[in-house]
């Protein structure tokens, strides 16, 4: 989440910095902010929302000359999206961007109050510039003070400062934070979050590594590794293709955020786990006082999302769970009671129908929630609090990652009210955590996986139809995977529950029917298997994903051994993904922009 981006050289530094921003601002919107030291003097301007009202800010100020600086767009994690809480934050006389979450903030922010240090933000990023005069006090150098103050950071970061004192110097350090770096022959220094604000900049640039920290002069590039050691650039060429950048080289953004899973649910998963909570800053606990059942709504991906958390939150928090399909909600008369919390899960938070929803049970005087991807967007202003899935921006339009995400939510949301209803003793909420810290690793694509898929895909190109079929949560993920495949293959695909296929649907079981049965050995896997058999026995062509090898099956693709269930579900949603997307590409589709479709629907 956020974008951070540096510049040292002799160009209109301001414009350089904004032009970054302008690359990275799908990376979050609340507010930006640039700070730029040139000949001793700082200029920072700060403005929430778009960036276009940072740019009006900054019209009449231009740098000419040499300068360096540093620019911050943010998605709000800690602290609200105001002015105060935008980055660069300020100390006596240095600024900082940072990208990530100082897990260790409110140990040192304690401190720094003690000493009589006054706090602007509500943000864990302002106990690092404050660390950093702290430590000047007692350093022969600013670069000593800023090493020492990496060395008390725990979390994750990507950083950079600069200071009064150096003003021909920007310090860098990142740990679990991408940042980057880059040159050209002009001797010009670039910092980025990601490349693409280099692009069109920088010959060359040096990805850190975990640990590395260093400085940048207009003579040279300092980097050290997590053991002090100096290090070497490692320079590689910067593609200048921006178009294939912004895909990460992927042919397709939704191939991009099926890859980037593990990565945004990283940051999901960022700051709200300690060994034995789920910890949700932006939750009121009183948001659940009284509250006997939990009501979900939402539309498509979502919805398929939500369904699953009715068998999570009943399962862990022990709260009757019920959900509706938005567009059915709004026209049918609902009863709504007042011990009901009403939750609204949306990828854009601008869906017509769910946010319709939300009126209707904000009207009816019910306590409301939202589940969202995007900040600012209209359920997030009007439900009564927000949980943001931080998935960033999905642009291909049949939706992966938020997916992805909102599940991760929910999981952890189920063991959050777990845990305020008393129903979970904490070493089971301390086992589903250490579960939840391996969705990342369960999500990740291999190269063999992909390639089996993409072999295996050219034998469902045709057919009558696919069933898609599972139990428990797999059968919401059973919908989900016929409703990618429908949306970009343009094929007829169905998701149906294991055991209601003997109720009529198998009178359609023949060669020509393709059924995708998942089955997760650690879930109901001997019921699961025997609907599958009874597919099997009728001729219906089978492709099984499964840890544990089916030889009933015509296809298999065989997922990880998982501890639980869940990291299943993460390891076959992948499959699925990766399922549909290959049988499309196969067909000669527009996997990113499939017919019919639209990214938000904001009508009816
Ligand atoms: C499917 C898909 C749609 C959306 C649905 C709701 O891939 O993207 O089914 O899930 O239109 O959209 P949001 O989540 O934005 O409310």
């Amino acid at each position: 989440m956020c974008g951070i981006v540096g510049y040292l050289g002799q160009k209109d530094t301001k414009d350089i910095l904004l032009g970054g921003l302008k690359e990275l601002e799908y990376r979050g919107y609340d507010s930006a902010g640039i700070a730029v030291l040139q000949e001793g003097n700082f200029h920072s301007y700060k403005a929430t929302g778009k960036l276009v009202n940072l740019e009006e800010k900054t019209q009449d100020f231009i740098t000419n000359g040499f300068a360096i600086g540093i620019g911050h767009t943010r998605w709000a994690t800690h602290g609200k999206p105001t002015e105060l809480n935008a980055h660069p934050h300020v100390g006596e006389s240095s600024y900082v961007v940072h990208n990530g979450i100082i897990e260790n903030y409110a140990d040192l922010k304690k401190e720094l109050i003690a000493d009589g240090v006054k706090f602007l933000s509500q943000t864990d990023t302002e106990v690092i510039v404050h660390q950093f005069e702290k430590n000047l006090k007692t350093s022969d150098s600013s670069f000593e003070a800023f090493k020492k103050t990496i060395s008390q950071l725990q979390g994750a970061y990507a950083i950079l400062l600069v200071t009064k004192g150096e003003d021909e110097t920007i310090f860098f350090a990142k740990h679990g934070s991408p940042m980057l770096v880059g040159i050209n022959a002009e001797n010009e220094k670039y910092f980025a979050s990601s490349d693409t604000p280099l692009i069109g900049h920088c010959s060359d640039v040096n990805y850190f590594e975990d640990g590395d920290y260093g400085y940048v002069t207009p003579v040279g590039l300092a980097i050290f590794d997590k053991n002090n050691k100096v290090q070497k650039p490692n320079f590689s060429k910067l593609t200048q293709n921006k178009l294939s950048a912004q895909k990460d080289g992927f042919r397709f953004f939704m191939e991009k955020e099926i890859y980037e899973q593990g990565d945004v649910i990283a940051d999901t998963l960022m700051g709200r786990l300690s060994d034995e909570e789920i910890l949700f800053e932006e939750l009121d606990t009183t948001l659940f006082k009284g509250i006997n059942e939990i009501k979900l709504c939402a539309c498509g991906t979502s919805y398929h999302s939500a369904l699953t958390a009715t068998y999570l939150f009943e399962r862990y928090a022990k709260i009757k769970t019920t959900i509706e399909v938005a567009s059915e909600f709004r026209y049918r008369s609902p009863i709504m009671s007042k011990d009901t919390l009403f939750v609204v899960i949306s990828q854009s938070g601008e869906t017509a129908d769910t946010l319709e929803t939300l009126k209707m049970a904000k009207k009816a005087g019910l306590k409301t929630l939202v589940i969202c991807n995007v900040d600012n967007s209209s359920m997030v202003r009007l439900a009564d609090a927000c949980i943001l899935t931080r998935a960033g921006v999905e642009k291909g339009v049949a939706s992966t990652k938020a997916f992805a995400t909102q599940v991760t939510v929910f999981w952890m949301l189920s063991l959050y009210v777990g845990k305020l209803k008393d129903t979970m003793s904490t070493q089971e909420i301390a086992k589903q955590i250490a579960l939840l810290r391996e969705v990342p690793g369960a999500c990740k694509v291999t190269d063999n996986l992909h390639e089996r898929i993409k072999r295996l895909s050219k034998r469902y190109l045709h057919g009558h139809g696919f069933f898609f079929i599972g139990r428990d949560v797999f059968y919401p993920l059973a919908l989900e995977g016929a409703l990618k495949l429908k949306e970009i293959s343009y094929l007829h695909a169905e998701g149906y529950p294991s055991g209601e296929m003997k109720h009529g649907p198998i009178a359609l079981a023949d060669p020509e029917l393709f059924t995708i049965a998942l089955l997760p050995q650690h879930l109901l896997y001997e019921k699961a298997k025997s609907n599958v058999e009874e597919l099997s026995a009728r001729d219906s062509t089978i492709c099984a994903i499964s840890a544990i090898e089916f030889d009933k099956a015509d296809d298999f693709i065989a997922i990880n051994e998982c501890k639980d269930y869940m990291l299943e579900f993460f390891e076959m949603m992948v499959v699925l993904q990766v399922l549909s997307l290959e049988i499309s590409v196969r067909l000669g589709n527009d996997v990113d922009m499939p017919r019919n479709l639209a990214k938000s629907v904001t009508v009816e």
